[in-house]
């Protein structure tokens, strides 16, 4: 029997659940389908079928990826990607994720994004790396916020209770933060709470902590793990005032983030003892595939006074075998548009993402993405490059 791949329909919700559950080793409970419901637009989903059954699906939710200078573009934010183990690799996902860029275009998308459960499944497709996440681990007894800052207060609250106070924090700061998505504010609370359970939630006007704390008594030798789900600050002063009180937090050892802490976060800057931070994991976080070159590299800001002229082509073999570019663009601060000139640089889509959120060029080159000549990877590196670094904290 042959796989058919076709739009989602109200009736595979059920199914396209228990699928989603079982191949990312989960199980449904009372409410799981209900709460699927609400979050997800079935108009943007594709199902694989095999005789009339549910073997595969892919999606996307609707989201705004916040540029440098801080325009937003809609992306396709791709999700609910799996195919059942008893299909796989029969090429239901290569067809599901050529289905979503063409439901992508029809949404006049100019991109589309991802956070990957493996590293090595979507370089293929023409997603390429564009923001680092992560794991610090940081041991509350061996450093506080340096007595020279003076943290405001902020207020203890239950999460669950003050949602829409939480969400319009970060709507407020994803707007602010390039590589940040906008979430609905399902998709908000679904990221940063169990919805059966209270949420432990500190709240500053201007940003709040979310976290769990597991309890290890250890005989009298208290070391809770306070898992820190996620930490959103507007401004430095919130950004002070919840670590503070992060590090106030008694009985507690280690806290752990997964993603509330990007690479260039001032954090270490504020510590007693920076070396109490610990990098324990780094992964890829957003990946992103531009499918409109000319809308997306148009809607940002650059650094530099400059031009350069860039040959797109699919993939890294065609980086490497010279292939003909497949479109030709003009980037820089004077707008972006298909020119008939001869690139000044060549890279393979999967680089597009990196450029576009200010990567660095030279990087990008070492690993045989892009090829242009040491002086335009000089000029490249000052033109894409952005002061703050990119950073998507939203798994999605
Ligand atoms: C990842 C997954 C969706 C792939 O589905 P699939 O139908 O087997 O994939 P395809 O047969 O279309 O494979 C397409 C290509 O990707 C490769 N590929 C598939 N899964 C891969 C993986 N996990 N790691 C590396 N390569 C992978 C295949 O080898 C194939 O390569 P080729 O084009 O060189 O032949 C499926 O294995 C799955 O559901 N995994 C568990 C859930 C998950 O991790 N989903 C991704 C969420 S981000």
């Amino acid at each position: 029997m042959s796989i058919e791949i076709r739009q989602a329909e109200p009736d595979d919700l059920e199914a396209l659940v228990h699928l989603d559950f079982r191949n990312f080793g989960g199980v449904v409970e009372e409410g799981d389908v209900d709460e699927a419901r609400e979050e997800l637009d079935l108009d943007r989903f594709l199902v694989a079928t095999e005789g009339g059954r549910l073997v595969g699906a892919a999606g996307s939710y609707a989201m705004d990826l916040t540029l440098p200078g801080l325009e937003m573009l809609s992306m396709s934010g791709v999700t609910w990607v799996s195919v059942a183990a008893s299909h796989r690799r029969r090429g239901a996902a290569a067809r599901l994720m050529a289905g979503l860029d063409e439901l992508s275009a029809g949404f006049d998308e100019p991109l589309l994004g991802l956070t990957a459960s493996e590293g090595g499944i979507y370089e293929r497709f023409g997603y390429g790396v564009t923001t680092a996440i992560r794991v610090i681990e940081l041991d509350r007894r061996r450093a506080s916020i340096h007595r020279r800052f003076e943290p405001e207060p902020v207020e203890l609250v239950d999460g669950q209770h003050h949602r829409d106070e939480l969400f319009e924090i970060y709507d407020r700061f994803r707007r602010i933060r390039v590589g940040e998505v906008s979430r609905t504010p399902i998709l908000h609370r679904i990221m940063t709470m169990d919805r059966k359970k209270p949420a432990f939630a500190a709240m500053h006007r201007d940003g709040y902590a979310i976290y769990t704390i597991e309890s290890r008594w250890n005989d009298g030798h208290p070391v809770h793990r306070l898992s820190l789900t996620e930490l959103v600050a507007v401004t430095p002063e919130a950004h002070l005032a919840l670590w503070h009180l992060l590090l106030s937090v008694d009985l507690v050892g280690p806290i752990r983030s997964t993603r509330a802490v990007a690479l260039d976060d001032p954090l270490p800057h504020l510590l007693t003892d920076p070396r109490a931070l610990r990098t324990t994991d780094l992964n890829d976080g957003l990946w992103l595939k531009v499918t409109d070159p000319v809308r997306c590299f148009d809607a940002r800001t650059y650094r530099a006074d400059d031009r350069l002229v860039v040959g797109v082509v699919e993939t890294v073999d065609d980086v490497r075998a010279g292939a003909e570019p497949v479109q030709t663009v003009v980037v820089g601060p004077e707008g972006c548009q298909e020119v008939d000139e001869a690139p000044d640089l060549i890279a393979c889509r999967p680089a597009l993402g990196p450029l576009l959120l200010g990567g660095e060029a030279t990087g990008l080159a070492r690993g045989e993405r892009l090829r242009a000549e040491a002086e335009v990877l000089d000029r490249a590196d000052v033109l894409f490059g952005t002061g703050v670094g990119p950073h998507c904290g939203t798994p999605f």
